[in-house]
């Protein structure tokens, strides 16, 4: 970002130094080129843990990642509130990365509703049974919303409007939850806000997908 507005400053003077100005684009290929073998270096990290997989409920889960943003929730003056299903089955995932994906939406969520001063402040973080084998994880917030030609934009690394933003949460979070087998989206709310939603299949035990349970005749 420093050599981007170095350079334009070059380009933008009466005389414009093209020599300063072609340094400072070779600096932005370099930390460019640095930042995309960041990417995929963690990319394959994820890829790799794919094989640490255990039996895991998805609300014990949540409660922990709501336990630790309490302190980041309460400074913000957020209300954060929690709907768990009871009846969800667990399913087969790796705790840490899964609590990263929660803990990124969190956390997005209350950065969404920092400028937010004419209407409450409020985090619904939700689970439900869906589609009879998929558990869907909700995280709703009444922040500054996105522009609906914007909702598949946040998704891509480096993607941010923030200044002290890296615009990797949400790209890592998609491919962690793509690695278990999951989907990752955002939905415009109808009021104001934006709700993040992901869902993960649970844990079948014994069937494989191109194998017809039970056997009986059509
Ligand atoms: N809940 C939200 N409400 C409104 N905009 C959001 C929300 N979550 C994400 N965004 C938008 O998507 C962008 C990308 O989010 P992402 O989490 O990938 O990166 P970031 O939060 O900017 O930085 P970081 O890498 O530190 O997470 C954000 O900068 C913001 O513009
Ligand atoms: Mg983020």
């Amino acid at each position: 970002m420093t050599n981007a507005s170095a350079c334009r400053r070059w380009l933008a003077a009466a005389t414009p130094n093209l020599d300063e100005a072609r340094d400072a684009v070779d600096r932005i290929l370099r930390d460019g080129n640095r930042a995309s073998d960041v990417i995929s270096r963690i990319r394959a990290l994820v890829r790799k843990a794919d094989e640490e997989k255990e039996r895991l409920d998805i609300n014990h889960a949540m409660q922990e990642v709501a336990a630790l943003t309490q302190g980041e929730v309460g400074r913000n003056r957020v209300a954060l509130r929690m709907d768990l299903a009871t009846d969800i089955p667990p399913l087969l995932g790796d705790r840490v990365q899964l609590q990263q994906v929660i803990l990124n939406l969190v956390m997005n969520g209350v950065e969404a509703m920092a400028s937010v001063a004419d209407r409450p402040r409020e985090l619904l973080i939700r689970s439900r049974q869906h589609e009879s084998d998929k558990v869907l994880v909700a995280v709703r917030d009444s922040g500054i919303g996105i522009d609906r030609q914007n909702i598949e934009e946040i998704f891509n690394a480096f993607y941010t409007t923030k200044s002290q933003g890296m615009g990797m949460g949400l790209a890592i979070s998609r491919s962690i939850i793509e690695n278990h087998g999951g989907r990752l989206w955002a939905v415009a709310n109808d009021g104001s806000g934006v709700t993040f939603e992901f869902a993960l299949p649970v844990e079948t035990i014994g069937a494989t997908s191109n194998q017809p349970a039970g056997g009986f005749p059509e």
